[in-house]
């Protein structure tokens, strides 16, 4: 029997949820803040580069979609500028905690919207061409 196929909005979805989650333990643990944040951040980094290259070009073809895709192109780099700040800070640093919970308040935002799209960008992305960037993304996320 064939395994039902899955597509790409609901691995984006999924992913955004598991980095939200991974970043909420950050938010908690102490012991392992840094290294739930480094995880979480590196799956994010992949996620951003896949939307970047490979899903927002797509989104082009509705023009309604346009502000919305350069929006997400701005939000990604105000996460990267946060991510770049935490890397270089220590967890125990007193601006670790509220730097990072900004990070999280963007990112639920920024899915948040990106997700309001999908309904209309799934009617843009034809089954075939769906398939081909679930490959692409787990291409991309095995890094
Ligand atoms: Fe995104
Ligand atoms: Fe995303």
């Amino acid at each position: 029997m064939r395994k039902r196929k899955t597509d790409i909005f609901t691995l984006l979805k999924a992913d955004h949820a598991q980095v939200e989650m991974t970043l909420k333990s950050a938010l908690k643990e102490n012991g392992k803040a840094k290294m739930l944040f480094t995880s979480a951040v590196a799956d994010l980094d992949r996620h951003a580069s896949f939307e970047e290259t490979k899903f927002y070009p797509r989104l082009r073809k509705d023009r309604r979609l346009i502000p919305l895709m350069m929006e997400s192109y701005e939000e990604h780099e105000l996460m990267r500028g946060i991510i770049g700040d935490l890397r270089q800070m220590d967890h125990t640093d007193e601006r670790w905690h509220p730097k990072l919970k900004v990070l999280l308040d963007l990112i639920e935002h920024h899915a948040k919207e990106e997700e309001s799209a999908f309904p209309e960008a799934k009617k843009l992305i034809p089954a075939e061409t769906n398939q081909e960037l679930v490959r692409e993304f787990r291409k991309e996320m095995a890094g």
